[in-house]
């Protein structure tokens, strides 16, 4: 049975594409950070679909502890001492199941916040749910990788309305702090993290010292402006967009079916609006692109192990 790890599968267009991978028949660990809420969800899903292969792991991606502890008890799995983290709790031991590999990890979970508060790893929240935390999630992921496998990354129209540098681990202060802004930053890091992890994969198994699984794709997508939680902005204009904007925006079923295109596909790739086509990347920045992963792993290795063989 293959399995694949969706992050933030508790609502939303997480859920959508869980709903859509059970019916398929995939055994899926729903990555979530409320498990109580993603229980109840996986309820919901298997009623629907008749698939009982799902599990529920709890995973805070504002914490590079919740990231690290869920890689580690991925590991242990695989070697039959334990489960994956459950409300601080292991589950799953069955003796060891080697042959548990991930045929898809897909870093579906986001969130945009409306203050500039650091995490307990002193990252601002934002960046941190929606970048850092999904860059030490799937370089520690990765040797759990099946061959062939792939890792999808989301991203947002909001891509284009920003540039990056070497500030980004700034935490702006309040009053410079635009969340729409700070979001967009968040997905254009995790579009260059898309970028530099497809090079280093790549590169990685020619020739290697440590090997990694061959042929992991990456991809990201852009699933569009879609009715869920994320666009609520918790302020008086809500009611409006309820009436004048949400009924025009996607469902999460069809920002699923997206996703599910770059899993179906299997190549290094970005899915806009569906279609293939090149990374929004229009200019690239090598060095740039190269310092912000070292920066990235600088951080993420203060609290958790990162995958070195990636390492230049
Ligand atoms: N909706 C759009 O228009 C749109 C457009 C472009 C890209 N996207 C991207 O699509 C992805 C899914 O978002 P959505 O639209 O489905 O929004 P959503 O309904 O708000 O779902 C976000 C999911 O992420 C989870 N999450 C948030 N913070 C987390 C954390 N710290 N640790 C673990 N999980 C966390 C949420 O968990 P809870 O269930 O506990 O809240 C939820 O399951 C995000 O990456 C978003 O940036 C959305």
């Amino acid at each position: 049975m293959q399995t694949i790890i969706v992050t933030g599968a508790s609502s939303g267009i997480g859920r959508a594409i869980s709903d859509v991978l059970a019916a398929q028949g995939y055994h899926i660990i729903m990555a979530c950070r409320n498990v109580e809420k993603g229980e109840r969800t996986k309820d919901e899903i298997i009623a629907n679909t008749g698939n009982r292969n799902i599990e529920v792991a709890y995973l805070d991606l504002l914490s590079l502890k919740s990231v690290q502890q869920f890689i580690d008890k991925f590991g242990e799995r695989r070697e039959g001492n334990g489960g994956i983290e459950r409300s601080g709790e292991g589950y799953g031991g069955n003796g060891g199941e080697s042959k548990l590999k991930i045929y898809a990890l897909i870093n579906n979970a986001g969130a945009m916040f409306a203050e500039p508060l650091p995490t307990e790893d002193r990252i601002e929240r934002t960046l941190a749910t929606n970048y850092t935390s999904v860059f030490a999630l799937t370089t520690g992921l990765l040797s759990f990788m099946a061959d062939g496998s792939t890792i999808i990354n989301t991203l947002s129209v909001m891509v284009h309305t920003t540039k990056i540098d070497r500030n980004i681990f700034d935490i702006p202060s309040a009053k410079e702090y635009k969340r729409l802004n700070q979001y967009s930053r968040s997905k254009v890091a995790l579009m260059y993290f898309t970028y530099e992890l497809a090079k280093r994969v790549k590169d990685s198994s020619v020739g290697a010292t440590v090997s990694l699984p061959p042929n992991i794709s990456v991809c990201a997508t852009d699933p569009g402006v879609v009715n869920t939680g994320i666009i609520t902005m918790g302020n008086r204009l809500d009611p409006l967009a309820n009436i004048f904007f949400r009924p025009f925006c996607k469902k999460p079923e069809t920002a699923a079916e997206i996703t599910l295109r770059a899993l179906r596909h299997r190549q290094n790739s970005f899915l806009y609006k569906g279609h293939h086509s090149n990374l929004p990347l229009p200019q690239l920045d090598e060095e740039f692109s190269r310092w912000l992963w070292n920066e990235t792993a600088t951080f993420v290795e203060k609290t958790g192990r990162f995958c070195r063989q990636l390492q230049e």
